[in-house]
Protein backbone atom coordinates (compact mmCIF):
# COMPACT_ATOMS: atom_id res chain seq x y z
CA UNK A 1 0.00 0.00 0.00
CA UNK A 2 0.97 3.56 -0.35
CA UNK A 3 -1.06 6.93 0.68
CA UNK A 4 0.19 10.41 0.65
CA UNK A 5 0.48 11.88 4.02
CA UNK A 6 -0.84 15.10 3.03
CA UNK A 7 -4.17 13.60 3.07
CA UNK A 8 -4.04 11.49 5.41
CA UNK A 9 -6.09 8.99 3.19
CA UNK A 10 -4.35 5.77 4.26
CA UNK A 11 -8.13 3.90 4.51
CA UNK A 12 -6.39 1.90 7.71
CA UNK A 13 -8.61 1.96 11.33
CA UNK A 14 -5.80 3.93 12.74
CA UNK A 15 -2.72 6.40 11.29
CA UNK A 16 0.10 3.91 11.14
CA UNK A 17 2.82 5.99 10.92
CA UNK A 18 4.29 5.73 14.73
CA UNK A 19 3.95 1.84 14.23
CA UNK A 20 6.82 2.15 11.56
CA UNK A 21 9.21 3.26 13.54
CA UNK A 22 9.17 1.43 16.28
CA UNK A 23 10.75 0.53 18.86
CA UNK A 24 10.79 4.56 20.26
CA UNK A 25 13.23 5.07 23.33
CA UNK A 26 10.83 6.58 26.26
CA UNK A 27 12.63 10.29 27.08
CA UNK A 28 10.64 10.80 30.49
CA UNK A 29 11.32 14.06 31.19
CA UNK A 30 11.54 16.17 34.27
CA UNK A 31 11.51 20.19 34.08
CA UNK A 32 10.89 22.80 36.36
CA UNK A 33 8.64 25.86 36.31
CA UNK A 34 9.97 29.24 36.82
CA UNK A 35 8.98 28.77 40.78
CA UNK A 36 10.31 25.33 40.85
CA UNK A 37 7.46 23.26 40.94
CA UNK A 38 7.87 19.73 39.17
CA UNK A 39 7.01 18.51 35.88
CA UNK A 40 7.05 15.38 34.85
CA UNK A 41 6.05 13.61 31.37
CA UNK A 42 7.18 10.92 29.16
CA UNK A 43 7.92 11.45 25.24
CA UNK A 44 8.50 8.84 22.75
CA UNK A 45 9.65 11.11 20.04
CA UNK A 46 13.16 11.11 22.29
CA UNK A 47 16.50 9.56 21.21
CA UNK A 48 20.13 10.23 21.42
CA UNK A 49 21.50 12.14 19.01
CA UNK A 50 25.39 12.65 19.60
CA UNK A 51 27.85 11.41 21.49
CA UNK A 52 31.20 13.63 21.74
CA UNK A 53 29.41 15.50 23.41
CA UNK A 54 26.47 13.42 23.87
CA UNK A 55 23.58 15.33 22.95
CA UNK A 56 19.27 14.70 22.97
CA UNK A 57 16.20 15.40 21.68
CA UNK A 58 12.74 15.35 22.48
CA UNK A 59 9.64 16.44 20.17
CA UNK A 60 6.40 17.73 22.01
CA UNK A 61 3.61 17.98 20.24
CA UNK A 62 0.00 18.93 19.74
CA UNK A 63 -1.79 21.44 21.88
CA UNK A 64 -2.15 21.76 25.54
CA UNK A 65 -5.57 22.51 26.13
CA UNK A 66 -4.87 25.08 29.39
CA UNK A 67 -1.65 25.94 28.22
CA UNK A 68 -0.10 28.98 26.86
CA UNK A 69 -1.56 30.83 23.77
CA UNK A 70 0.86 29.43 21.39
CA UNK A 71 0.04 25.89 22.76
CA UNK A 72 3.53 25.06 24.01
CA UNK A 73 3.38 21.42 26.34
CA UNK A 74 4.30 22.20 29.97
CA UNK A 75 7.63 20.25 29.11
CA UNK A 76 8.54 22.57 25.99
CA UNK A 77 7.87 25.83 27.98
CA UNK A 78 9.46 25.04 31.14
CA UNK A 79 12.66 23.72 29.36
CA UNK A 80 12.27 26.90 27.15
CA UNK A 81 12.10 29.34 29.99
CA UNK A 82 14.72 27.44 32.36
CA UNK A 83 16.76 26.10 29.94
CA UNK A 84 16.93 22.38 31.78
CA UNK A 85 16.00 19.10 31.73
CA UNK A 86 16.71 15.21 32.98
CA UNK A 87 15.91 12.50 31.22
CA UNK A 88 14.90 9.22 33.17
CA UNK A 89 15.12 5.85 31.90
CA UNK A 90 11.90 4.32 32.41
CA UNK A 91 12.16 0.41 33.00
CA UNK A 92 9.37 -2.53 32.95
CA UNK A 93 8.79 -1.96 36.74
CA UNK A 94 8.23 2.03 36.36
CA UNK A 95 5.45 1.39 33.47
CA UNK A 96 2.69 2.00 34.91
CA UNK A 97 4.06 5.24 37.14
CA UNK A 98 5.17 6.42 33.50
CA UNK A 99 1.91 6.00 32.29
CA UNK A 100 -0.07 7.84 35.08
CA UNK A 101 2.90 10.90 34.25
CA UNK A 102 1.36 11.18 30.41
CA UNK A 103 -1.91 12.48 32.19
CA UNK A 104 -2.80 16.10 30.78
CA UNK A 105 -2.85 17.73 34.08
CA UNK A 106 -2.87 21.23 34.41
CA UNK A 107 0.81 23.58 34.37
CA UNK A 108 1.98 23.84 37.77
CA UNK A 109 0.44 20.06 38.65
CA UNK A 110 3.54 18.14 39.77
CA UNK A 111 2.98 14.72 38.09
CA UNK A 112 5.57 12.76 39.92
CA UNK A 113 4.07 13.52 42.96
CA UNK A 114 0.47 12.46 41.61
CA UNK A 115 2.28 9.35 40.79
CA UNK A 116 3.64 8.45 44.07
CA UNK A 117 7.28 8.68 42.70
CA UNK A 118 10.14 9.62 44.83
CA UNK A 119 12.61 12.40 43.13
CA UNK A 120 15.96 13.09 44.10
CA UNK A 121 18.03 16.44 43.31
CA UNK A 122 20.63 16.74 40.48
CA UNK A 123 23.73 17.69 40.92
CA UNK A 124 24.29 19.83 37.82
CA UNK A 125 20.77 21.28 37.34
CA UNK A 126 17.65 22.22 39.09
CA UNK A 127 15.01 19.77 37.83
CA UNK A 128 14.94 16.57 40.14
CA UNK A 129 15.04 13.07 38.84
CA UNK A 130 13.39 10.01 38.93
CA UNK A 131 14.74 8.08 42.38
CA UNK A 132 13.37 4.28 41.00
CA UNK A 133 14.77 5.11 37.45
CA UNK A 134 18.20 3.86 37.12
CA UNK A 135 19.72 5.96 34.35
CA UNK A 136 19.27 9.97 34.61
CA UNK A 137 20.62 12.10 32.31
CA UNK A 138 20.86 16.03 33.51
CA UNK A 139 20.78 18.33 30.43
CA UNK A 140 21.36 21.93 29.49
CA UNK A 141 18.60 23.17 27.04
CA UNK A 142 20.39 23.96 23.52
CA UNK A 143 17.67 24.86 21.19
CA UNK A 144 14.48 24.02 19.97
CA UNK A 145 13.32 23.51 16.20
CA UNK A 146 9.68 24.06 15.30
CA UNK A 147 8.21 21.74 12.67
CA UNK A 148 5.19 22.09 10.40
CA UNK A 149 2.25 21.90 12.44
CA UNK A 150 -0.84 20.88 10.76
CA UNK A 151 -3.45 21.70 13.96
CA UNK A 152 -4.22 24.99 14.26
CA UNK A 153 -3.13 26.37 17.85
CA UNK A 154 -0.73 23.87 18.37
CA UNK A 155 3.05 23.40 18.11
CA UNK A 156 5.05 20.78 16.86
CA UNK A 157 8.94 21.56 18.23
CA UNK A 158 11.85 19.45 18.67
CA UNK A 159 13.85 20.10 21.84
CA UNK A 160 17.79 19.84 21.71
CA UNK A 161 19.61 19.34 25.10
CA UNK A 162 23.35 18.78 25.76
CA UNK A 163 23.70 15.85 28.41
CA UNK A 164 26.39 17.26 30.51
CA UNK A 165 25.75 14.46 33.65
CA UNK A 166 24.79 10.72 33.68
CA UNK A 167 23.92 8.55 36.69
CA UNK A 168 24.01 4.95 36.42
CA UNK A 169 22.68 2.39 39.49
CA UNK A 170 25.49 0.31 39.90
CA UNK A 171 22.41 -2.24 40.16
CA UNK A 172 22.05 -2.11 36.26
CA UNK A 173 25.96 -2.60 35.26
CA UNK A 174 27.90 -5.89 34.90
CA UNK A 175 31.69 -5.63 34.57
CA UNK A 176 31.26 -2.44 34.15
CA UNK A 177 28.65 -2.69 30.71
CA UNK A 178 24.76 -1.69 31.41
CA UNK A 179 23.31 -4.83 31.18
CA UNK A 180 19.61 -4.86 29.55
CA UNK A 181 18.78 -7.90 31.20
CA UNK A 182 19.17 -5.94 34.54
CA UNK A 183 17.88 -2.73 33.14
CA UNK A 184 14.65 -3.99 31.26
CA UNK A 185 13.93 -0.73 29.16
CA UNK A 186 10.38 -0.25 27.77
CA UNK A 187 10.31 1.12 24.64
CA UNK A 188 6.76 2.34 22.42
CA UNK A 189 5.41 1.09 19.66
CA UNK A 190 2.09 1.72 17.82
CA UNK A 191 -1.04 2.22 18.54
CA UNK A 192 -1.57 1.73 22.81
CA UNK A 193 1.57 -0.90 22.66
CA UNK A 194 5.00 -0.96 24.28
CA UNK A 195 7.78 -3.79 24.51
CA UNK A 196 10.60 -4.35 26.67
CA UNK A 197 14.33 -5.15 25.85
CA UNK A 198 15.29 -8.88 27.19
CA UNK A 199 17.01 -9.98 24.32
CA UNK A 200 20.12 -9.00 22.96
CA UNK A 201 22.48 -10.18 19.97
CA UNK A 202 25.88 -8.93 19.36
CA UNK A 203 27.20 -8.17 15.76
CA UNK A 204 30.81 -6.62 15.11
CA UNK A 205 30.88 -4.58 12.76
CA UNK A 206 32.56 -4.81 9.38
CA UNK A 207 36.49 -3.54 8.54
CA UNK A 208 36.78 -2.17 5.04
CA UNK A 209 38.62 -3.78 2.59
CA UNK A 210 35.61 -5.99 3.43
CA UNK A 211 36.70 -9.75 2.61
CA UNK A 212 34.90 -12.28 0.70
CA UNK A 213 33.24 -14.76 2.10
CA UNK A 214 35.83 -17.77 0.94
CA UNK A 215 38.28 -16.59 3.06
CA UNK A 216 36.62 -15.48 5.88
CA UNK A 217 36.94 -18.21 8.12
CA UNK A 218 40.88 -17.66 8.36
C1 LIG B 1 4.77 6.46 26.28
C2 LIG B 1 4.31 7.83 25.91
C3 LIG B 1 5.04 8.57 25.00
C4 LIG B 1 4.65 9.86 24.63
N1 LIG B 1 5.38 10.54 23.71
C5 LIG B 1 5.03 11.79 23.37
C6 LIG B 1 5.82 12.52 22.43
O1 LIG B 1 6.84 12.06 21.92
N2 LIG B 1 5.41 13.78 22.12
C7 LIG B 1 4.30 14.35 22.70
O2 LIG B 1 4.01 15.51 22.39
N3 LIG B 1 3.55 13.68 23.60
C8 LIG B 1 3.89 12.43 23.95
N4 LIG B 1 3.16 11.74 24.88
C9 LIG B 1 2.04 12.43 25.54
C10 LIG B 1 2.57 13.34 26.66
O3 LIG B 1 3.23 12.58 27.65
C11 LIG B 1 1.39 14.10 27.28
O4 LIG B 1 0.85 15.00 26.32
C12 LIG B 1 1.75 14.86 28.54
O5 LIG B 1 0.58 15.34 29.15
C13 LIG B 1 2.66 16.03 28.26
O6 LIG B 1 3.00 16.59 29.50
P1 LIG B 1 3.55 18.05 29.70
O7 LIG B 1 2.52 19.02 29.13
O8 LIG B 1 3.64 18.12 31.19
O9 LIG B 1 4.87 18.17 29.02
C14 LIG B 1 3.49 10.44 25.22
C15 LIG B 1 2.75 9.69 26.16
C16 LIG B 1 3.15 8.40 26.48
C17 LIG B 1 2.35 7.60 27.48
Amino acid sequence: MFYDTRTGDHGLPHNPFKACVVPRPIGWITSVNETGVVNLAPYSYFNGVAGDPPCVMFAPGGRKADGPPDGSKDSLANVERTGEFVCNLVTWDLREAMNVTSAAAPAGVDEAAVAGLEMVPSRLVKPPRVKASPIHMECRYLQTVDLPCDSPGARNAVVFGQVIGMHIDESVLTDGLVDMAKLKPVARLGYMDYCVVEEVFPMPRPRWPMRARSDAAD
